[in-house]
Parts: structure tokens; sequence; C-alpha cells
């Protein structure tokens, strides 16, 4: 084909799994709910900036340092956060991607996740703990888009590579790393049932 597919954006995606995952993600989820619990700081914040929901981000933000679980988990996410690093041809020039944040995020029925980025780092990601059937996915906008002047709407059939933005379903145990300063956004939970995640941050250190 001539046509050439120039400055692709990357979205990783993988599952964690082995015959340990139903275990430790169980150990990962009794951690997220306790913290809810115990995180009065988190529960202020949360109810004036995630309206109906609960999450770690302004107030317990490093879990990795706090929890040997959320470690662990952190552990197991060096080999894709180094493949991801890979495919995107990265020159860390001896300096190291280094988890700087770990949060958890909890989202009842009617939460919503609105349209943002992560400033301040390099790669950013969230995993799945819980994702009941009928929750959202991940919805990713074309980094491009305040740059579409006169560009024809696409068609019905659009590869997803053309398309002007993209939901990536969640389910528990998948994990999903993106460049950070690609914006995202969760749409409202329509079911009943909480929808789980953690989220973190990585900076070239
Ligand atoms: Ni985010």
């Amino acid at each position: 084909m001539p046509a050439h597919s120039l400055f692709p954006t990357l979205v990783y995606s993988a599952r964690l799994q082995g015959r340990q995952w139903h275990a430790f993600n169980r150990q990962l989820l009794r951690e997220c709910l306790q913290l809810r619990l115990d995180d009065a700081g988190g529960q202020r914040w949360s109810a004036k900036n995630y309206p109906g929901g609960y999450t770690s981000y302004n107030s317990v933000a490093r879990l990795h340092q706090l929890s040997p679980t959320f470690a662990t988990l952190e552990r197991r996410l060096r080999r894709h956060v180094q493949r991801f690093a890979a495919s995107l041809d990265f020159d860390l020039e001896n300096r190291e991607l280094a988890m700087t944040d770990c949060w958890v995020n909890i989202m009842p029925r009617h939460v919503v996740h609105g349209l943002h980025l992560h400033p301040l780092s390099t790669l950013s990601g969230t995993y799945y703990v819980q994702v009941p059937k009928g929750c959202p996915g991940l919805k990713f906008e074309d980094p491009r888009l305040d740059r579409f002047m006169a560009a024809p709407p696409r068609r019905a059939d659009v590869r997803p590579e053309n398309r002007p933005w993209i939901v990536i379903p969640a389910q528990p145990g998948q994990l999903l790393l993106f460049e950070s300063w690609l914006r995202h956004e969760v749409a409202p939970n329509p079911r009943p049932a909480e929808r789980i995640s953690i989220s973190f941050n990585y900076h070239w250190c």
C-alpha cells in the first residue's frame, strides 16, 4: 500500500495470569476495599472530586511502597513496562522507568471518570481487579483531535487505527499501559456492582 502509517499511538494490553493469579487478585481486592474503609482523607477528597466513588489518588498514592501485595504487583508489571518501552523504541540512557504513584479507584453505579491525562509522568496504566459484566472499559481519544480542521467524518466501518476514539474493554486481571499524555476517560458505570481498578504512573528517573 502506498500510504505510510506514521506517528502511531501505542496502547499496551496484557493479562496477568498463572496459577497464583486468583489468590493474588483476591488479596488485592481485599486491600482495595479495606483501604476505602481506613482512608478518611481519601473519602473526603473523593466526596468532592470523585462523586459517588472512592479513589486514593490524593491520599494514599504510593501503595507499592506501603503494601507487600502492591509491591508484588509492581514487580509483576516490570517486564510488561520494559516490553512496552521497547515497542516505543525508548532509549532510556541507563536511567530507569520507575513506578512513582500507585492508587486505587472504586466506581460504584453511575460514577464517571472524566477525560484526563497524567501530567509529569512518562507512562501510565491500569490493572483491573474487579470488573462486573457490563462495566465500561477505558476510552482513549485521538491526541490530534484539536488539529482536525476540515477532516471528514470516518465511515461506519472505520478501521480501529483511524477512529477518533476507541474503548478498550476492561477485564479482571488485565493490564493497560499507555504514554501519560494520552487522554482517556471511563464512562458512567451502568451496573449495580463496583468496578475496581489500580492505576499507576511511571517516571523516567
Ligand atoms: Ni487516568
